[in-house]
């Protein structure tokens, strides 16, 4: 299993076209009424929308084996199992001793002979399901905390929503299936994301995430600083590629008179600006949490490329047929979602609130 966290662990287990990818959750509170019918809000935004994402459709249905009898949390471990139903092995027929150049395959194989490569085996963002489901009941958990996530699509390929975005942005991006802000962004990003796939290839992009309700000494220090334990986390997402906070690589060319958030009182302590992303000595500084995630562009594309055929050590071409997204922004800006929910719910523990 792959683990997350300190005080509520989270563990993965599957694989894409195994019997069924799921996880377990350890260390949630007793006494909280989870909704299943959140639970699939947030499962349906992971799923592939409006012809942009891959083929492959799966109901989705969260099974929760242990630790919620009534829809109420125990204390005991939280299992959820979600069945694989719509797997197509033939596809990979052809390839599975062709490693697809940007995908996993290439360390996997070497690594371990007997590599079930169907689907990317257990580096399938098909894996990212229990991560959302998991996601949502960390959600749940820390709504009465008054703390709230939520993630959109700020950039896919070379199209850009340059504007300043708040909580209500975000949440109104899950209307979107691309995960823009507006409209007339999700248009161009879906044509960006269609002209890619017609071309046989795929565009990466960015996902930013706010969190806000964050009291002033929220974190750890050094290795458990906040930013510390989110960008750990989130590269642990597939195809994630960078990760900043606040005004990120940006920050290097502003002087400190401007990157410094100086404070005043307003209704509180208050900083003026937030160039920061909300974290200041691994803590948070009252500001809303800032963060923005830059994913690769999907590697299997049917375009041709070449690889090296590992059973004949010869040089080989590659076109890559199955199923896939051929921009997973819009479906990982969920599982950014989720990830954060669950490290943010795992440092509440930790007394800071
Ligand atoms: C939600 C989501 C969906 C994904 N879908 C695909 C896909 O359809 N095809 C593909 O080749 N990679 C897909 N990926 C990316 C691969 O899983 C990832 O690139 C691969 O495991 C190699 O890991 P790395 O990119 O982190 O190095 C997806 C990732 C996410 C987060």
């Amino acid at each position: 299993m792959y683990s997350l966290g300190n005080n509520i662990k989270f563990h993965l287990f599957g694989k894409s076209h195994g019997e069924h990818v799921g996880c377990i959750l350890e260390n949630v509170p007793p006494g909280i009424r989870i909704s299943a019918d959140l639970i699939k809000e947030e499962m349906d935004l992971r799923k592939p929308r409006d012809g942009i994402g891959t083929p492959r459709k799966e109901d989705d249905n969260v099974e929760i084996a242990s630790g919620m009898p009534d829809g109420i949390t125990d204390g005991s471990p939280i299992k959820m199992t979600i069945a694989n139903k719509n797997i197509k092995s033939s596809a990979y027929e052809d390839i599975s001793t062709v490693p697809r150049p940007g995908h996993a395959d290439l360390p996997a194989m070497i690594r371990w002979k007997d590599h079930d490569v169907r689907g990317g085996g257990q580096f399938s963002g098909r894996l990212t399901a229990p991560i959302v489901a998991a996601g949502s009941i960390a959600k749940q958990m820390l709504s009465p905390m008054g703390i709230k996530i939520a993630a959109f699509t700020r950039s896919v390929g070379r199209i850009d929503d340059d504007r300043i975005r708040t909580m209500d942005d975000a949440l109104l991006s899950r209307k979107y299936a691309t995960r823009a802000c507006s409209s007339e962004l999700d248009e161009m990003m879906t044509a960006e994301i269609i002209n890619a796939s017609k071309d046989g290839d795929s565009v990466g992009g960015i996902a930013e995430c706010i969190v806000n309700g964050l009291p002033i000494g929220f974190g750890g220090i050094w290795f458990e600083s906040l930013d510390a334990v989110l960008a750990k986390a989130v590269f642990g997402i597939p195809a994630v590629k960078g990760i900043e906070f606040g005004k990120g690589f940006d920050i290097t060319r502003m002087k400190g008179s401007e990157s410094n958030d100086q404070y005043h009182i307003d209704n509180g302590i208050k900083a003026m600006t937030n160039n920061m992303g909300g974290i200041v000595g691994g803590m948070s500084n009252g500001m809303p949490l800032v963060f923005r995630t830059a994913f690769k562009p999907t590697p299997s594309i049917s375009k041709e490329q070449r690889s090296v055929d590992l059973s004949t050590m010869k040089d080989a071409v590659i076109s890559i047929k199955g199923r896939h997204d051929p921009c997973v922004v819009p479906r990982a800006v969920s599982v950014v979602e989720a990830v954060t929910a669950l490290v943010i719910a795992d440092v509440s523990m930790n007394g800071a609130i």
